[in-house]
C-alpha cells in the first residue's frame, strides 16, 4: 500500500441534496401544518379570570366568559381543534361537576358552539381534575389500601362522555387508563344516540414525570399515592403499548393517542407501523413544553427552533395529529 496515494473520492454525495435551500425545500418530507395541531385550554369557573399558570409560560386558566375571544384567535390561526380541560368551582370524591350539564366544561362547550361552531371541540374524559383526592376515578378500599374502583368508574366515565357530547363536544378523549373505558364510553354514547361521535383514546399513556406543570394547571396532583396502578410503566416494553392500542380499537376507539410524545417516539413509530390507517395522535405534554421555555428563558435553546424540531420528530415518527401547548405560535410560524 502506498501511504501517499490519494484517498478515494465519494461517488454518492448526499450533501448535494442540502447545498441549496431550494433543493432542501423540495426534498423535505415532513411538514408541520396548523390544521394538524390541537391546542389544550384550561377553563375555570368565575368571571373575567385569566390566571397565568406559572409553570406553563403563555398559558392561563381562563374563565368561561373569556373563552370566546381565545377561540376566535385559535380558529383564525387555522388550528385543527381545541382540547378542553375544566377546573371546577368545587371538587368532591365523585367528581360531580364533570357529570353536571351545568359543569364548567359543559358551559365551556356551549361557548365553543356559539362562538366558533366550526372549530373542533375535543374533551378530555377523566375524573382527576374534578375529584378532591385527585384520582382518575372513584376510590374503594382494597387490602387496606385506597385504590381506584375500575368498574364503578366505567359507568361514570360513560355518563361524563354523554354529558360532554350533549353540551357540544365533537370528539371525546378518555385519558384515565381504566380497563374497559373505551367500550363503556362507546356503549353509553350509542345508547344516548350519539353513534356518530368518535372516540380518541389515550391508548398508551405512561406514568410520566413530564405531567408536572399540567397538574399545577388543573390542581390535580393526587392527594396520596400516584397513578402507577393504571398509567403504564415507562420501562414496559413496546408490546404492552401495542396490546393497549389493539384492545382500545377492539372496544371501538376511532383514533388513538400516545402520551407523552417526546420520550416515547419509539412507541409512536411502532404503533404507526403496526396499525396503518388508524389516525394516531401524539400528546406533547406540559413538561415538554415547559422544559423548552425554561431553557429558552436562559438563552440555552431557541424556543421556536426547538419546538418545531421536536414536533417535526413526532410527525416523522408517524403521528398524524399533534396535541401541543405551542399550537398557536407554531401555527403562526408555519404560515409566515
Ligand atoms: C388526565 C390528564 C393528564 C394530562 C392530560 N390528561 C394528567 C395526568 O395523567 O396526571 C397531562 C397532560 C400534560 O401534562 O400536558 N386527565
Amino acid at each position: 500500500m502506498n501511504p501517499d496515494a490519494p484517498l478515494p473520492l465519494p461517488t454518492t454525495r448526499l450533501r448535494r441534496l442540502r447545498h441549496l435551500p431550494s433543493v432542501r425545500a423540495i426534498v423535505r418530507e415532513v411538514k408541520l401544518s396548523a390544521e394538524k395541531l390541537i391546542l389544550p385550554l384550561f377553563i375555570c369557573s368565575g368571571k373575567d379570570l385569566c390566571k397565568p399558570i406559572e409553570s406553563m409560560p403563555g398559558h392561563s386558566q381562563l374563565s368561561v366568559n373569556l373563552l370566546a375571544e381565545e377561540l376566535k384567535k385559535v380558529a383564525d390561526l387555522g388550528i385543527g381543534g381545541v382540547m378542553l380541560f375544566g377546573i371546577p368551582p368545587a371538587k368532591d370524591a365523585r367528581g360531580s361537576d364533570s357529570l353536571s350539564d351545568d359543569g364548567v366544561i359543559q358551559q365551556a362547550l356551549r361557548i365553543v358552539k356559539e362562538s366558533t361552531p366550526e372549530l373542533l371541540a375535543i374533551t378530555d374524559v377523566c375524573f382527576c381534575e374534578y375529584t378532591d383526592h385527585g384520582h382518575c376515578g372513584v376510590l374503594t378500599e382494597k387490602g387496606g389500601q385506597l385504590d381506584i374502583d375500575n368498574d364503578a368508574t366505567l359507568e361514570l366515565l360513560g355518563r361524563q362522555a354523554v354529558s360532554h357530547v350533549r353540551a357540544g363536544s365533537d370528539l371525546v378523549a378518555p385519558s384515565g387508563m381504566m380497563d374497559g373505558m373505551v367500550g363503556a364510553i362507546r356503549e353509553s354514547l350509542d345508547r344516548a344516540d350519539y353513534q356518530h361521535i368518535p372516540i380518541m383514546s389515550y391508548a398508551a399513556k405512561y406514568a410520566s414525570s413530564f405531567y408536572g406543570p399540567f397538574r399545577d394547571a388543573v390542581e390535580s396532583a393526587p392527594e396520596h399515592g400516584d397513578r402507577r396502578t393504571h398509567q403504564m410503566d415507562p420501562a414496559s416494553g413496546v408490546g404492552q403499548a401495542l396490546r393497549e392500542v389493539a384492545l382500545d380499537l377492539d372496544e371501538g376507539a376511532d383514533m388513538v393517542m400516545i402520551k407523552p410524545a417526546l420520550a416515547y417516539l419509539d412507541i409512536v413509530s411502532q404503533v404507526a407501523q403496526q396499525f396503518p390507517g388508524v389516525p394516531l395522535a401524539a400528546y406533547s405534554v406540559s413538561g415538554e413544553y415547559s422544559m423548552i421555555h425554561a431553557a429558552a428563558e436562559r438563552g440555552w435553546v431557541d424556543a421556536k427552533a426547538a419546538t418545531c424540531e421536536m414536533l417535526t420528530a413526532m410527525h416523522r415518527a408517524g403521528a398524524h395529529l399533534l396535541v401541543t401547548y405551542a399550537a398557536k405560535e407554531v401555527a403562526e410560524w408555519v404560515s409566515s
